[in-house]
């Protein structure tokens, strides 16, 4: 899987990616990041990729022509999707990474300023990604966002394929808490249930409070899909409140 990014600032992603789990997968060969100079593709006098907003206003827009010039030098395959980063776009998460992992490139197209000409919008791009709603100076931060991302769902780049499957959104739900060593710290206890070597009480429990804790803190995520989840989760908000009420 390779990706390919498109930039004004080809430094900042210079030590990024030179740490953990994707720069293992670089060394392996199991993802390739490229980073493109926009100003590579910019070929008249003083090399400009950016002008003032036809109209008037404040800021500089990056011009059509590099973009084009650098898709069309750069991309593979007809099939490979070029996405504009933009505050505007369709939001990334956890689905759309997983989909990103099929395909053998993918072009990312940096904004800066005021962002890009609206004909790359128009006849160039698949579609633009927003990482959120808020505006960041620049789309570098979220080309790594989203190819840290994408490249979790590449097959052997994370150790444990297991891992991804039980993270947070996999199931639609929050991951469950996770206790190491010491077993009581600052008199805090983890779990008994935990040591009592019972598989499928552990899972269980693992399974509710994943559930209590998508339920108080994204309970958007319980969709009509997991009713039967949600049903669990009102028995066991019920159940609490019984045992709250039992100890007063
Ligand atoms: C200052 S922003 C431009 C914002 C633009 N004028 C608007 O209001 O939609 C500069 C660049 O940062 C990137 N950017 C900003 N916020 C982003 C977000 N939430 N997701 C992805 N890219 C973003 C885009 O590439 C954008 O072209």
């Amino acid at each position: 899987m390779r990706f390919d990014i498109i930039t004004i600032f080809p430094e900042m992603f210079q030590k990024i990616f030179s740490g953990g789990v994707i720069k293992r997968a670089l060394e392996k060969g199991l993802i390739d990041i490229k980073v493109h100079n926009l100003r590579d593709f910019a070929f008249d006098k003083h090399r400009q990729v950016d002008d003032r907003p036809f109209g008037g206003g404040q800021g500089m827009v990056l011009k059509p022509e590099p973009i084009f010039l650098a898709v069309e030098k750069i991309r593979n395959d007809e099939s490979s999707p070029v996405y504009l980063l933009s505050p505007q776009g369709r939001r990334f998460d956890f689905r759309f990474a997983e989909n990103l992992a099929k395909y053998n490139q993918v072009i990312l197209i940096c904004g800066r300023y005021e962002g890009v000409d609206e004909r790359v919008i128009q006849d160039l791009v698949t579609d633009e990604i927003s990482i959120g709603d808020y505006v960041l100076t620049g789309g570098e931060p979220a080309a790594v966002v989203i190819i840290d991302a994408v490249s979790r769902f590449v097959p052997h780049v994370v150790g444990k394929m297991e891992s991804v499957k039980y993270d947070s959104f996999s199931e639609g739900l929050l991951d469950f808490p996770q206790y190491t060593r010491p077993r009581v710290y600052r008199e805090m206890e983890v779990p008994q249930v935990l040591f009592l070597g019972d598989h499928k009480k552990i899972e269980c429990w693992r399974r509710r409070k994943s559930l209590e804790k998508t339920g108080r803190l994204r309970p958007d995520l319980l969709s009509a899909k997991e009713l039967s989840e949600k049903n669990f989760l009102g028995k066991i908000q019920t159940e609490k409140k019984g045992m709250n009420n039992e100890s007063h």
